[in-house]
């Protein structure tokens, strides 16, 4: 069987820096509910002109640039994304022409904050079967535009940025062990934007009821991310006959810290395994897991042979897993 491992990856945030300190200026909030119930302190925001595939471009070009591949080598481009440039055409076609890269198949998957996972796995299933031999997967998300600034419930939450990694075919023993996917179409209205879709087109009446932003039942977000977390994350174990020891480092999807804290104790995991960036940058969707991979690389904290576990969860309701070893 072809292997398909990861040469490169990349991030990129913008520079914009929103802080909870920021934020008690024009919400009802503070820096202490907020470190409190997520542990996040800033998140990273788009400046006025940059959009998606501005941040899923230079996450792309630093991850070919430490993968030494040249653009033009890539085979496919594939965006986990759920605030992409436009509602389509997909932000992978925009970002491949940005990239300078011309007829390789470009798409998006739309998988809220799992969307980098469910990406992984396309790309390393088409590799597999001999569709091409270089993919680039990339998460970039816009998520303070697709938020309410007048819902305190949500707003805080989230932030903008991209990571990307570039993947390659290699004859050696090491890798994208497995991927495993799921979904719960039944819980789709606990986390979803609500217009302008089929469902509710576009109209002045949807946008005074704030259709057009991200919509959250967060108490009941909270404990089916945990559940479904921790079980896929058994899974991917499970299916490489490995237990939570054999984890060097583990990503999770950096939603909120009392999330991350949950799932990483029913696993069995201590604080050493976890890698944890969501007090930086809040919760980056699609974006979270390529970002806390592509820091945790530079910071030297994956070593070859190293065995890391990649867990997301998001609305849909969708989860996954991936296991690497690197
Ligand atoms: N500042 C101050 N008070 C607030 C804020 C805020 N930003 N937001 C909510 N509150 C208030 C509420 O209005 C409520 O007040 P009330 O009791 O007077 O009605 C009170 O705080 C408690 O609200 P809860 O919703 O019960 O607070 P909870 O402890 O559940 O924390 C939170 C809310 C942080 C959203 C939590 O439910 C959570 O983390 N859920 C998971 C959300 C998540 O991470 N989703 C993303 C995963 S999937 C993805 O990434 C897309």
């Amino acid at each position: 069987m072809i292997n398909v491992k990861i040469t490169g990856t990349g991030s990129y945030v913008p520079e914009k820096i929103l802080t909870n300190f920021d934020l008690e200026k024009f919400l009802d909030t503070s820096d202490e509910w907020i470190t409190s119930r997520t542990g996040i302190r800033t998140r990273h925001v788009a400046a006025e002109h940059e959009v998606t595939s501005d941040l899923a471009a230079e996450a792309s070009r630093r991850a070919l640039s430490m993968a030494g591949v040249q653009a033009e080598e890539i085979d496919m481009i594939i965006v986990g994304t759920i605030t992409g440039d436009y509602p389509w055409p997909a932000t992978a076609c925009v970002v491949q022409h940005k990239l300078g890269i011309q007829n390789c198949a470009a798409f998006d998957v739309s998988a809220a904050c799992s969307g980098f996972v469910y990406a992984l796995d396309i790309a390393v299933s088409r590799i597999r079967s001999g569709a091409g031999s270089k993919a680039l997967v990339i998460g970039a998300e816009v998520l303070t535009r697709a938020v309410d600034w007048e819902d305190r419930n949500t707003c805080v939450l989230f932030g903008d940025g991209a990571g990307a990694v570039v993947l390659e075919a290699c004859n050696e023993d090491k890798g994208i062990l497995s991927t495993h996917l799921h979904a719960d179409g039944s819980y789709a209205e606990l986390l979803y934007q609500p217009g302008f879709g089929s469902r509710n087109p576009a109209s002045e009446e949807g946008l005074k009821a704030r259709l057009p932003y991200l919509k959250m039942q967060g108490n009941e977000v909270f404990k089916i991310a945990v559940r479904s977390l921790t079980e896929v994350a058994f899974e991917a174990l499970e299916a490489n006959g490995m237990t939570a020891k054999d984890v060097n480092l583990f990503i999770p999807h950096q939603a909120n810290q009392r999330i991350l804290d949950a799932t990483a104790k029913r696993i069995g995991l201590s604080d050493e395994q976890v890698y944890v960036n969501v007090d930086r940058f809040g919760n980056t969707s699609g974006a979270s897991i390529p970002i806390a991979l592509d820091e945790a690389n530079r910071l030297g904290r994956i070593q070859p042979g190293d065995i890391v576990l990649l867990d997301a969860f998001g609305g849909g309701l969708t989860w996954g897993a991936a296991l690497i070893r690197w």
